[in-house]
């Protein structure tokens, strides 16, 4: 049955996700050995949440038709996407100008195959979402990591070390924007900084913005866009599938204005022969909208609430200290402070506390002390892995 328009999302509600195929809490046992019955999933990004009831009515009314051929076109995705850019980010692309992926993975792939070579550098400011790495050693190119510095334990860009690293082989750089793991919301000044090292190093910019809309309550992300003289070299990605938590439609967004970055991109989606998926484009259409909004805002100050409680938590447990999260749902620990080793911080998280998380070592350099844990889940299980961390970690205290 379609939820009620009218009825708030509840949050609070545990949604069982075991045995539906779902990665986050049917692999957690094949990979860290954590049966789904004890334990707490709070490794892969996405939300234990229904998505808005406007997504759910798009999905029930194409079932309730029952035909499932090709769709028409992406226009009115494309069409929505420039009222939400409007409406949340203070900026309107053309729809001409956006592509439709398979996701954001997928996006960086084409971007990684239209605009280097076998053998050229990709550079990536670590620690950084894992799946770029992947990608572009998958695709024979170089991975070039740039660390972030930490200023007062938030990440900051380091553009004079950077520099010194430059080889002339460098020919893209994947700026995560917001940065996932470690939470940042970047300054316009500290965009400004990577699109001149952009220009100064000749460097296609792709800019991964798929947490944009996740800023926490008071916090206002920055396009890419936005800032001056880097169109001739940027592509911009975005998804409603994180905001929204539809992640398994499999759908994101390229936006290039330059004709000639346009012309190259559309080349090579045309000779893989992509075309997007008729479910993933009525989902990420019917999300943005009035409803969508609405939705959202509510999720942020759930979201909210669920970051001040684990962080609280886990920073009165000695040697134990999150980055204060400024967007995404993904809490970044590091445990340095403990002085124990990467492999006695992980058995006490996964062998007795029983939560999976994601491996700081897997985000690059600058992550081999960390441990990312997601907090998109009811409130009552993030209190309960923060009462399991202080019992897992009671001696230091
Ligand atoms: C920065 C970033 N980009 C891309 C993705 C995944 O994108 P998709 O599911 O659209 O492939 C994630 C998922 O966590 C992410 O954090």
């Amino acid at each position: 049955m379609s939820p009620d328009r009218q009825t708030a999302p509840d949050f609070d509600e545990i949604i069982d996700r075991r045995g539906t195929n779902c990665s986050k809490w049917d692999m957690m046992e094949p990979v860290y050995g954590v049966s789904p019955d004890e334990g707490l999933a709070m490794w892969v990004a996405d939300m234990d949440f229904r998505p808005p009831a406007c997504v759910q009515r798009a999905v029930e009314e194409m079932a309730a038709h029952g035909v499932y051929g090709y769709a028409a076109s992406d226009a009115a995705q494309r069409e929505a996407i420039g009222w939400w850019m409007d409406r949340r980010h203070g900026w309107r692309p053309d729809p001409g100008d956006i592509f439709t992926t398979h996701g954001l993975v997928n996006a960086t792939g084409l971007c990684v195959d239209a605009f280097t070579e076998p053998g050229e550098g990709v550079v990536l400011f670590t620690p950084v979402y894992h799946a770029f790495a992947r990608v572009i050693r998958a695709a024979g190119r170089q991975v070039i990591e740039c660390p972030l510095a930490l200023d007062e334990g938030r990440y900051v860009p380091d553009f004079e070390a950077w520099d010194a690293m430059m080889t002339g082989r460098e020919r893209m750089m994947i700026l995560c924007s917001p940065q996932n793991p470690g939470g940042r919301v970047w300054s316009r000044a500290e965009l400004e900084g990577w699109a001149e090292f952009a220009r100064r190093h000749d460097l296609i910019l792709v800019s991964d913005e798929i947490h944009c809309d996740l800023t926490m309550p008071g916090v206002t992300h920055t396009a890419m866009t936005r800032i001056d003289g880097v169109a001739d070299r940027l592509l911009m990605l975005t998804a409603t599938t994180k905001t929204f938590n539809i992640a398994g439609a499999h759908i994101g967004n390229v936006i290039v204005s330059d004709p000639k970055l346009k012309a190259r991109f559309a080349a090579r989606m045309g000779a893989l022969g992509l075309s997007p998926n008729s479910f993933g484009l009525a989902m990420a259409t019917a999300a943005m909208s009035p409803d969508g909004v609405e939705w959202l805002e509510a999720l942020r100050r759930y979201l909210d609430g669920n970051r001040r409680l684990f962080e609280e938590g886990v920073a009165a447990i000695p040697g134990l200290k999150p980055m204060p999260l400024e967007s995404t749902y993904l809490e970044w620990v590091d445990f340095s402070g403990t002085g124990m080793t990467r492999e006695e911080v992980l058995a006490r998280i996964e062998g007795e506390a029983k939560i999976a998380v994601n491996h700081g070592t897997s985000f690059g350099l600058g992550g081999e002390s960390f441990q990312r844990f997601n907090i998109a889940t009811p409130r009552a299980r993030v209190a309960e892995a923060v009462a399991r961390l202080k019992s897992a970690f009671a001696d230091l205290q």
